[in-house]
């Protein structure tokens, strides 16, 4: 009998040294006599127990992490003997990270041979084009729609409203743009969809293709992600021979076609129009709006711009139905929301569940708090341009609305903590420090603003002036909140005025020495 094991191809499981380590056990098995067959799956999302060495058995599959190269002979000794080893977790299914969350985006994560279409349609793959094929654009844009479904880049925009602006704009050839730039501090959900459960996203975007009328689309993936990039091109080689992709998506009478796109890794390129400016071969600066991309977008043509997560999710809404995925959630935010837990946490990785759970929730409970074994101090949700949340606000629950009444913003969900040994005063000056150096200059707020926040900021943590400095800041702020272009000049005063209004004892600790001298 064959012994089936299963080592993580995810970047940051091999980080940890995933390839020894499968290497290692390929050795250990044959030098044991044994038939061996290594499959490559994606991470499971709980990256401290990475690299996590699953076998098949008959009562399911059964983990162990984080293992070790030097630990490969031992690990062989127990899967084929009494299945005891100290790095022995169980079925990742029972252990509570996993079995608190409600996978749908990621339903076969970790589950999948990332390289094999036939796999992923015995997983389930491919029901949702089937239905769009069966169904039609525009009963296909209506579910989406119906579903609830809001941009996970960030900005949370309606993608039902989005498909359906592109089926109706005319135009001689349409593009489905995935963003798959993934800059945001602390977020990695796009990077394990492409590694882990790349089909996904292919049948994401051939149903936008085939909602809008959309022939060719691209995934703009950022350098800095070549495991990524290598697993979307194998997979889109395999899809097009597998017949998901090309003149007749799976014997119907849609076409659809794709390719992977590398950007040289500017924060800004992730911003939609700017993004589009990389892809056309031009300097990644941002295009004011309107016309929208959805009007005038890749080459001039009616485009869709979608996160990876948005379009990951179109084949579950598609196969289940928009009711099924609305179920979840909470008020105007519908569904559930992949949630990168990061930073100084005991637990981080992907945790998916549906919108609602509390920031508490999330940080202590499920993240297990600090790495350190210090306290919390500042939770920044939603990347470089999301607010710093203190403990008071940790019974915001995670939603779109929730976040922006308190004045932040879940972005693409990434969240990163810090224990009490932060100085919010410096966290204020990167978040300026930031947004200058990633700037693309076209507007004088952001151009000039950020570099003369971030020296102001460093006026305050040098304790000179700072009552007098704490305002120019808050008042530069406003200025580059309500006179930025983009969000990049725009949502940076989230941070900082978040950092001033949550940690103010950070800032006056400059006071005080203001005063003593
Ligand atoms: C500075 C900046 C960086 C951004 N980076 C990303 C990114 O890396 N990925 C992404 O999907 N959206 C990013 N966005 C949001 C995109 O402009 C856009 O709203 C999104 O791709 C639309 O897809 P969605 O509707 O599926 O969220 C960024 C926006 C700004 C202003
Ligand atoms: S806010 Fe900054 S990044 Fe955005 S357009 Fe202006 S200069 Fe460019």
């Amino acid at each position: 009998m064959t012994l089936r094991l299963f080592v993580p191809r995810d970047a940051g499981a091999i980080a940890c040294g995933a390839d020894e380590v499968a290497a290692a056990l390929k050795v250990a098995a044959i030098a044991r006599g044994l038939d061996v067959e290594i499959i490559r799956n994606g991470s499971r999302g709980l990256y401290w127990l990475e690299p996590l060495v699953e076998v098949a058995t008959p009562i399911g599959r059964l983990g162990y992490g984080p293992a070790t190269p030097e630990d490969a002979d031992s690990l062989i000794a127990a899967i084929t003997g009494s299945g005891e080893h100290p790095l022995a977790v169980g079925r990742p299914e029972d252990l509570p990270f996993l079995k608190r969350q409600t996978r749908l985006t990621f339903a076969r994560h970790g589950l999948v041979d990332p390289r094999s279409l036939d796999d992923y349609r015995a997983h389930g793959g491919l029901k949702g084009l089937e239905k769009a094929i069966a169904i039609g654009p525009v009963a296909t844009v209506d579910e989406v729609f119906k579903s609830g479904l809001r941009g996970r880049g960030g900005a949370g925009f309606p993608t039902g409203i989005k498909w359906k602006t592109v089926a109706e704009a005319k135009g001689a050839q349409k593009y489905i743009v995935c963003n798959a730039d993934e800059g945001d501090s602390g977020t990695f959900a796009d990077r394990m969809v492409m590694e882990g459960d790349p089909f996904c996203l292919i049948e994401g975007m051939a149903i936008a293709g085939l909602a809008t009328g959309a022939t060719k689309g691209y995934v703009y993936i950022r350098s800095e992600y070549p495991h990524a990039i290598a697993a979307m091109n194998i997979a889109i080689e395999k899809a097009r021979r597998g017949g998901l992709l090309g003149t007749s998506l799976l014997g119907s009478a849609y076409a659809y076609d794709m390719e992977v796109r590398v950007g040289a890794g500017a924060y800004v390129c992730g911003e939609e129009t700017s993004l589009l400016q990389s892809l056309e071969g031009k300097r990644g600066t941002v295009r004011a709006k309107p016309p929208l991309p959805a009007h005038k977008g890749l080459f001039g043509q009616p485009t869709v711009i979608n996160n990876v997560l948005s379009l990951a999710t179109a084949p579950i809404i598609l196969a289940e139905g928009a009711d099924a995925y609305r179920d979840y959630g909470m008020g105007r935010s519908r569904g559930t929301m992949p949630i990168q837990l990061a930073g100084n946490l005991n637990y981080g990785g992907l945790f998916e569940t549906a919108f609602g759970i509390t920031l508490g929730e999330l940080v202590d409970d499920i993240g297990g708090g600090c790495f350190t074994g210090r306290p919390v101090k500042a939770v920044q949700v939603g990347g470089p341009l999301g607010a710093y949340f203190p403990r008071t606000l940790f019974d915001t629950p995670f939603d779109y609305e929730s976040f922006a009444a308190k004045d932040g913003l879940i972005g693409h969900g990434g969240i990163v903590v810090f224990d009490d040994s932060v100085d919010m005063r410096r966290q204020a000056q990167f978040a300026m420090e930031f947004c200058a150096i990633e700037s693309c200059g076209k507007c004088t707020p952001c151009r000039i603003g950020a570099t003369r926040g971030a020296e102001t900021i460093g006026k305050i943590i040098a304790g000179r002036d700072v009552t007098r400095n704490i305002a120019i800041v808050e008042d530069l702020c406003q200025t580059m909140k309500f006179g930025s272009l983009c969000a990049l000049g725009g949502f940076t005063p989230y941070p900082v005025l978040s950092a001033i209004r949550h940690f103010p004892e950070d800032f006056h600790r400059a006071s005080f020495r203001e005063a003593a001298e």
